[in-house]
């Protein structure tokens, strides 16, 4: 048996994917398309998340479904990167994600499957597993999509159970699950601004309207933090004592793909190391800049999140 400490960091990807990134000179109908080399890597939100923090530094271990040889292709490139993980078996085959850097344009084009659907007693031992794994981790991280077949209160139900046991759950989702945990109520929850403007139903187009925004949510006890992301114009943290506004870093944009993930690998990184939440956010707006140097699903490199951190400029609300 290893006598390493258990991980403090726990993240849950019920829909991860094979992610395969390759370039194309333009995207066009009817044609063949003739492609670059494909390169792999593991993806899905809390897979991702997972990554960033071995990067960094931290102990993590990931949670994901595993089905198929998909599901084995994923584990493989995981183990390669040494992240510690667990597949939860499913029957179906784990999903594949294309996504096709176009050189004419430099635009990404995603191409996303729904994902294998669930069955009722797969999605429950997966959260059975969750919770045994989670009771000796400080901070649970679920992110990314539910596969058909889960039901949308399963973030919802997760987060209760974060809330008896004293966790501080971490949440990236969007939608019915998004808003159903939120009715729970979480600790930290990082909508996009797109994510959020769909939960509130209403649009959010102006800093004072994204602050009233994520206040809400806190005083409805939906959550302790709101980390929002406004993509190229940076983003904001609020708690009920404080508030800061980060532009975004200015840094030659590669690809913005994994941005988010990224964002939330630095914020629960530090988070975990006991940093205060203004050390929390410099992280994360570093963590997502150094994403976008990086083609693809390539994620953040630690020494650019190093660079990166002493040029982040916080302003309080
Ligand atoms: N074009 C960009 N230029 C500079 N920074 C960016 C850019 N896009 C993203 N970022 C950084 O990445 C963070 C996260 O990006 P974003 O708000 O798009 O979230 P996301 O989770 O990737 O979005 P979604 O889930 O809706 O696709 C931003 O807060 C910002 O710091
Ligand atoms: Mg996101």
């Amino acid at each position: 048996m290893s006598s390493a400490p258990a991980p403090d960091i726990l993240t849950l990807t019920l829909n991860p994917a094979l992610d395969l990134l390759t370039t194309v000179e333009r995207v066009q109908p009817t044609h063949k398309l003739r492609c670059g080399p494909a390169l792999f890597h593991p993806g899905g939100g809390g897979v991702n998340v997972a990554r960033v923090v071995h990067r960094l530094g931290a102990g993590v271990r990931a949670l994901y479904t595993e089905g198929g040889a998909t599901g084995r292709e994923l584990r493989a490139l995981l183990d390669q990167e040494g992240v510690p993980c667990e597949g939860l078996p499913i029957v179906a085959p784990t999903r594949e994600s294309l996504s096709v850097h176009e050189t004419s344009s430099g635009l990404d084009w995603r191409f996303v499957l729904p994902g294998p659907t669930l069955l009722p007693a797969e999605w429950a031992a997966c959260e059975q597993r969750f919770v045994q794994c989670g009771a000796t981790a400080g901070h649970w991280v679920l992110s990314g999509s539910l596969p058909p077949g889960v039901p949308d209160d399963f973030y919802a139900r997760l987060a209760r159970q974060a809330r008896l046991q004293g966790r501080r759950l971490v949440l990236d989702a969007s939608g019915a699950a998004l808003g159903a945990a939120l009715a729970e109520g979480v600790y930290l929850v990082k909508p996009s601004l797109r994510e959020l403007s769909e939960h509130l139903g209403r649009p959010l187009d102006d800093e004072p309207a994204c602050l009233a925004a994520a206040r809400q949510l806190i005083d409805q006890g939906q959550a302790e933090i709101v980390a929002l992301t406004l993509g190229e114009r940076g983003a904001l943290l609020v708690s009920a004592r404080q508030a800061w506004r980060a532009p975004a870093l200015s840094v030659p944009v590669a690809s913005t793909i994994g941005a988010g993930d990224s964002f939330v690998g630095g914020l629960v990184w530090a988070l975990a190391r006991q940093d205060d939440l203004e050390q929390a956010l410099r992280l994360a707006m570093a963590a997502s800049a150094a994403a976008l140097l990086s083609e693809g699903t390539a994620l953040c490199q630690p020494a650019e999140v190093q660079r990166l951190r002493a040029q982040v400029r916080l302003e309080a609300l």
